[in-house]
């Protein structure tokens, strides 16, 4: 009897060492459930630089450098995907993602689908060319293979200017070849394979840094924009909170540090 007790004394240590830890992991996963609600999610396409580009397996870029500033700010932890640029912007729209970050454009359009945050940096339309084959002007392009990146207002641009029936690029034969990655567009031009990409200032200015001296880029026409962050339609509080971070890091000159640390 006293060791069929003993047994069973035994056993029932066994069971509350195993519920004690039970009650650990529930403890645990809810400190994970909070540590989940305290995640903030920023969508982005990483093609981008200096804006959003990968070393390694890592985002970083100046979008993510703002997005942890807004991230500390709130005092929440930050999740940044890659997607394809033609999804940021609906994303955020159905909620998939808090904000997104991947040097945007505030255009007429997007304003429909999303809200932005004050603009945080201006930037105008290049052509990257190979060198030797400048391009001084839009009417340069009659004719061309363009490359650009797909939904991006380079794509919208070009496209807006093939269409115009009087002058513009209508009927000159030049044909828009769209790409998901910028950075694909340039393999195909060093490859011969387009005869210019279409991009915003600095990326194409990084693209050109990393290609040796095969490539070049100008300012293309006037088509100049800024840049903002978008959240859901309607998400007042979270806009306000970033429009805060981005006023800080303007006024303390960390846009620009952050371009010049990731432009190297
Ligand atoms: N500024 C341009 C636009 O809004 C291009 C942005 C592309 N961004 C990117 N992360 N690939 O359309």
């Amino acid at each position: 009897m006293k060791k069929i007790l003993s047994v069973f004394l035994m056993f029932l240590m066994i069971l509350t060492l195993m519920t004690g830890c039970g009650n650990n992991n529930t403890t645990d996963n809810s400190n994970k459930d909070t540590e989940n609600n305290e995640k903030i999610k920023m969508v982005t396409n990483a093609e981008f630089p200096p804006f959003e580009y990968f070393e390694g397996e890592n985002i970083v870029g100046v979008d993510v450098e703002i997005a942890k500033e807004i991230a500390k700010d709130l005092g929440k932890e930050l999740e940044v995907e890659h997607i394809d640029f033609s999804s940021v912007v609906p994303s955020v729209q159905t909620g998939k993602a808090d904000f997104a970050a991947a040097g945007i454009t505030i255009t007429p359009e997007r304003l429909e689908e999303v809200d932005f945050s004050i603009p945080y940096v201006e930037s105008i339309q290049h052509v990257i060319y190979i060198k030797g084959q400048e391009i001084n002007s839009l009417d340069e392009l009659k004719g061309k293979k363009i490359g650009v990146q797909l939904g991006t207002t380079g794509d919208i641009s070009i496209a807006d200017n093939i269409n115009l029936e009087d002058g513009g690029l209508y009927n000159s034969g030049a044909e828009v070849v769209q790409y998901k990655s910028p950075l694909e567009a340039a393999q195909d031009l060093i490859a011969g394979r387009i005869d210019v990409v279409v991009i915003d200032k600095l990326p194409a200015e990084e693209i050109v840094k990393n290609n040796g001296d095969k490539i070049e880029s100008k300012i293309l026409g006037d088509i100049s924009e800024s840049y903002g962050i978008a959240v859901k339609k309607g998400d007042k509080e979270l806009l306000e909170s970033i429009n805060k971070t981005l006023e800080r890091l303007i006024s303390e000159g960390k846009i620009e540090e952050y371009i010049a640390n990731h432009s190297e």
